[in-house]
């Protein structure tokens, strides 16, 4: 007979979500549901649909489509089914801004990543800019920009006198390079701004960097909770403009080469850039910083405080060239989550 499911513990696996990227956020959780059991624990998929409700699909088909349920019914079952730990395994807005997090601590269960306000702040890019220039950890210039300020002269402004052209257009709280925007022509501003301005009517103009692209994981010691870099990841687009959606999706669009073929000096100084970036922003269990570095020296795009977890994702390959197995990945996380909540 094979060994009880039921003697492991259980781990509510969040996945979906009211954000654009709900398509990946169904694949990093299938993922994460699939090595649960090798990594000693019993999966509880939990589907957050595209309108930001709660279904409990089957953990074999833990994307299935399934009727949601009112929000008191969801608290009530997960808490019937007494989970060790919960893993969100979503990206962007609604799993990785802080909300499912907060919902964990009202529950009283430990979950896997940042806390609520590390959370919020790093999904904001212009409030982890902000804490990254605080440290003194390099980042691109930056203006923000405000719809509501639209007025007669428009709402750029001279804000291209300070940051110059090139320079990149960004909402300050999507992932995955949507509303991302390489703006070349003065006359491209504005309305590349109003295209890119999300909900929050916020619009980051950013220097543009023109040099190699990099990421770099860090992943905690589940025993001691020190913030380790991974190796460093460089990303090659192959003719597309940036980084963009497509290309982070499609394997034949871009190289990811890992670890990146740089001099030891490079590496360890991007390394220390991510662990610093994840300090800074008190971060928990893992983040992915991303880097550009040009001939000025290395700059801090951004960190994602819930990286992708697909089959062809940055974190998990970066983390199976260190010799850490995708299921080993999950149980690190895990452990260090539940080992967290006991010491805080
Ligand atoms: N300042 C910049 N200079 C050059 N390229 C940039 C810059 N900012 C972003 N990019 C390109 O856009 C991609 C997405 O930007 P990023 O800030 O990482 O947002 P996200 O990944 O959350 O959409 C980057 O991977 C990079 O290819
Ligand atoms: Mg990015």
């Amino acid at each position: 007979m094979s060994d009880s499911t039921q003697n492991r513990p259980v781990v509510a696996v969040f996945l979906g979500g009211a954000s654009r990227e709900h398509d990946i956020s169904l694949r990093s959780g299938s993922a994460v549901i699939r090595a649960l059991p090798a990594a000693g624990y019993e999966p509880l998929p939990v589907l957050v649909t595209r309108d930001g409700r709660f279904a409990f699909p089957p953990v074999d088909q833990p994307t299935r489509a399934e009727p949601a349920v009112p929000l008191s019914e969801a608290v009530a079952r997960l808490e019937s089914c007494n989970p060790a730990c919960a893993f969100i395994a979503m990206h962007g807005l609604s799993g990785e801004d802080g909300r499912v997090q907060a919902l964990c601590d009202w529950m009283r269960v430990p979950h896997v990543g940042a806390d609520v306000i590390g959370s919020a702040v790093a999904l904001d890019k212009w409030f982890s800019k902000s804490v990254y220039r605080a440290e003194g950890i390099p980042t691109p210039d930056a203006v923000l920009l405000h719809a509501s300020d639209r007025g007669a002269q428009g709402w750029t402004g001279d804000v291209l006198a300070r940051i110059g052209l090139p320079c990149v257009v960004k909402a300050t709280r999507e992932g995955s390079s949507y509303g991302v925007a390489i703006v070349r022509q003065a006359s491209d501003l504005a309305a590349a701004a109003e295209a890119c301005a999300g909900r929050d009517g916020r619009v980051l103009v950013e220097a543009y960097c023109r040099g190699r692209e990099f990421s770099v994981p860090v992943l905690e010691d589940p025993q001691t909770g020190e913030p380790r870099a991974l190796p460093v990841i460089e990303i090659v687009v192959r003719s597309h403009d940036f980084f963009d959606l497509a290309s982070k999706y499609d394997p034949t669009l871009s190289d990811e080469v890992c670890p990146a073929p740089i001099p030891a000096e490079l590496t360890a100084a991007i390394q220390r850039m991510g662990v610093a970036a994840h300090k800074a922003l008190s971060l928990s269990g893992f983040s992915r910083t991303d880097v550009i570095v040009d001939e000025r020296g290395a700059w801090v795009l951004e960190t994602n405080t819930i990286p992708g977890l697909t089959e062809v994702s940055l974190f998990p390959k970066a983390a199976a060239v260190a010799g850490i197995p995708f299921p080993e990945m999950v149980r690190i996380l895990v452990q260090r989550a539940i080992g967290k909540w006991k010491a805080d």
